[in-house]
């Protein structure tokens, strides 16, 4: 039962209870329509402490694309953190007023900390820092499912900054949780994956390099990513690591031609805009995915998923 839950992590639902967010996701997808209305009356509050195009919005178009009705902020200037309100007391009003919140924070563990204190409306946990990202683990797990029929057994290469990229984060420990995949962590030794993720993995599960050419031809699954300039000390750092790899046609030409690329996006450089026409490039349909998935989400956690009027056939 999802009801009323918070998604703080991936880890947050079991395997069981992300396959019925998936296979609402599908039925969303294949019948729009008949989920209008499902969250007639519901209100969704959407608090960004930091900058957001695919999140809030895919957040706020799943809601709306439900019937319900969206209210929040972009930018926290506009809200009484300006004049000083802690974010429990933020969240606890906004609790008085919505039915469901998505929360996005730069630093780590703020959504576990709110959860803790939220009883009466489901926390989503929209990117804490360098921590987690669990809806965009469901968009890149629905995407999966969907280019390559399962998510087991698979050998994902996740490539670029490993170090802060919380959607790698996320994504990993729940692939893991998953049988038989196996894992390519290619990085820049600066930006390696820590090694509290990696303690969530079998030794023989995972290579780490920091040649993408060497590995590209054995993927399935290549999930590039974008250097995090915000969460750099030094500025002179991040321009020496931005451009480390670039994904171009060339590249690609080494791949397999069924595997698939991935990206949460925002890009910047480390994917040339010629792959985009590539048939393996899947970054914007995971974009569309990731706004599905989280009708299915919003569904299940507000518990208006049966609301649906079936169409005739
Ligand atoms: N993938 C993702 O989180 O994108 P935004 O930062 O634009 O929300």
């Amino acid at each position: 039962m999802l009801k009323g839950r918070h998604l703080t992590e991936p880890g947050d639902f079991t395997l069981e209870e992300l396959d019925e967010v998936f296979d609402l996701a599908d039925d969303i997808i294949e019948h729009e329509e008949d989920y209008l209305d499902a969250a007639h009356g519901k209100l969704l509050a959407t608090l960004f402490y930091e900058p957001s195009t695919r999140t809030r919005f895919s957040f706020e178009a799943a809601m709306l694309r439900l019937g319900g009705q969206v209210i929040g902020f972009s930018d926290p200037k506009a809200s009484s953190a300006a004049k000083g309100e802690s974010l429990t007391d933020t969240v606890r009003t906004v609790s008085c007023y919505a039915d469901a919140a998505v929360l996005r924070h730069p630093r780590e563990g703020t959504a576990h900390l709110v959860a803790k204190t939220i009883t009466d409306m489901p926390i989503i946990n929209a990117g804490d820092g360098g921590h987690e990202h669990p809806t965009q683990t469901l968009t890149d797990l629905l995407t999966i499912r969907h280019e390559l029929g399962s998510c087991d057994n698979k050998v994902v290469g996740v490539c670029g900054d490993l170090l802060f990229g919380r959607t790698i984060h996320s994504l990993v420990k729940t692939l893991n949780r998953y049988s038989g995949n196996k894992f390519v962590f290619i990085s820049p030794k600066e930006l390696c994956m820590p090694e509290h993720i990696k303690a969530h993995l079998a030794p023989d599960s995972y290579v780490e390099t920091d040649s993408l050419d060497d590995v590209i031809g054995d993927l399935d699954i290549l999930y590039m990513s974008r250097v995090q300039r915000e969460r750099f000390v030094s500025e002179e750092e991040y321009i020496r690591l931005k451009d480390y790899y670039i994904l171009d046609h060339n590249k690609m030409k080494h791949a397999r031609p069924d595997m698939i690329v991935m990206h949460p996006l925002p890009r910047v450089n480390e994917i040339a805009v010629e792959v985009d026409k590539d048939p393996r490039a899947k970054y914007f349909d995971q974009a569309k995915y990731g706004m599905y998935v989280r009708m299915a989400l919003l569904s299940k956690l507000m518990g208006v998923e049966n609301n649906v009027k079936r169409s005739e056939a």
